[in-house]
């Protein structure tokens, strides 16, 4: 048993764009999750930071259960846990926050009693709470997730992400439950879409996995879900179908949104161009949004055993790693 560990885990965007529930990106922006065996044996949750309001400090906190189902699955038992949580990741916006959370509190559960359970368990657990493997297998495992999910088992396989590529997302102003954004797709489609997609998801996949980055204008383009959300997301149509006039290798819809995602050529010299027109577009439709400029993630979560007495709090371990 450890007395206190961390995690770091990074966030995710999901589908990129025709993989919808199948692939996933890591992205450089993360959740720190702390958890320790609670000195005077009371459950005790801190959430640190803006925007966590309204998430429950108590026993219905969403890494405390995820945490008793590891301890469950290990066959011991830790009633009590005292848990500290930070996150960077904008909430409700599609960029994986949920599942950095989901997996931080299995990794530091498991770390905690001496990681009995290996990443394949913590993989299917996360997926079935998830629903879909595309957000937990890319903040479990870093870099680009291929991955498949019959409902029994999720399978996967990772590609290094291409050096030569960023991300500029548009995070609006605004939430999007990804039920509710689950909600506006269809039961059923036309054939011919879902051929345009399994072409166009593998020609992506193929596309990322040989670096050949010219592929992507013409693999990036979905007709499964996001034709269906982009009521959803005023300006996202019109983003959609220009961005790669204004230097975008690529866009989509970042996982269920609202967020809109562009992948971009390091070296593109369009950058700024690129940036003004996502703000401008999406300002255009009554969209206030702020850009980020992102990097694939290539690695899973970072796992600290915190010696004790450290000498510092929990923000002064996170402290130093915060975007400015
Ligand atoms: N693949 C999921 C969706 C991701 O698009 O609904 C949700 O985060």
């Amino acid at each position: 048993m450890n007395r206190r560990v961390m995690v770091k885990v990074p966030a995710s965007t999901a589908n990129l764009g025709p993989g919808f529930d199948a692939l996933g990106m890591a992205l450089s922006l993360y959740a720190w999750i702390e958890m320790a065996i609670p000195q005077d044996g009371q459950t005790v949750i801190n959430l640190h930071g803006d925007g966590l309001n309204g998430i429950p400090v108590d026993k219905s906190n969403l890494i405390f259960k995820v945490a008793q189902l590891v301890f469950d699955r290990a066959g011991v038992s830790v009633p009590e846990l005292a848990i500290d949580m930070y996150i960077e990741i904008p909430l409700t916006r599609g960029l994986g926050s949920s599942a950095s959370a989901i997996i931080g509190g299995l990794v530091a559960a498991n770390a905690l009693i001496g990681s009995p359970l290996s990443q394949d368990e913590l993989f299917q657990l996360s997926t079935e709470l998830e629903g879909h493997p595309d957000n937990v297998g890319a903040s479990l495992f870093g870099g680009i997730v291929v991955a498949s999910w019959d409902g029994n088992r999720a399978e996967k396989v990772t590609i290094n992400p291409p050096a030569d590529l960023e991300v500029l997302v548009a995070i609006p102003a605004f939430e999007l439950a990804t039920e509710k954004a689950r909600h506006a797709l269809p039961t059923q489609v036309p054939m011919k879409d879902a051929v345009f997609n399994l072409a166009s998801s593998s020609l992506l996949v193929a596309a990322l996995a040989s670096g050949n980055l010219d592929l992507i204008p013409h693999a990036m383009r979905d007709r499964l879900h996001q034709p269906y959300r982009a009521a959803l997301v005023p300006g996202m149509a019109e983003i959609l179908e220009r961005a790669t006039e204004h230097g975008a290798l690529g866009v989509a819809l970042s996982g269920a949104g609202p967020t809109l995602l562009t992948l971009v050529k390091r070296s593109s010299t369009r950058k700024a161009d690129l940036e003004v027109f996502l703000v401008d577009t999406l300002k255009g439709h009554g969209i206030k949004a702020e850009t980020m400029w992102l990097e694939p993630c290539s690695q899973g979560p970072e796992l600290t055993i915190v010696r004790e007495p450290s000498g510092q709090s929990f923000m002064e371990r996170v402290k130093g790693e915060v975007r400015a």
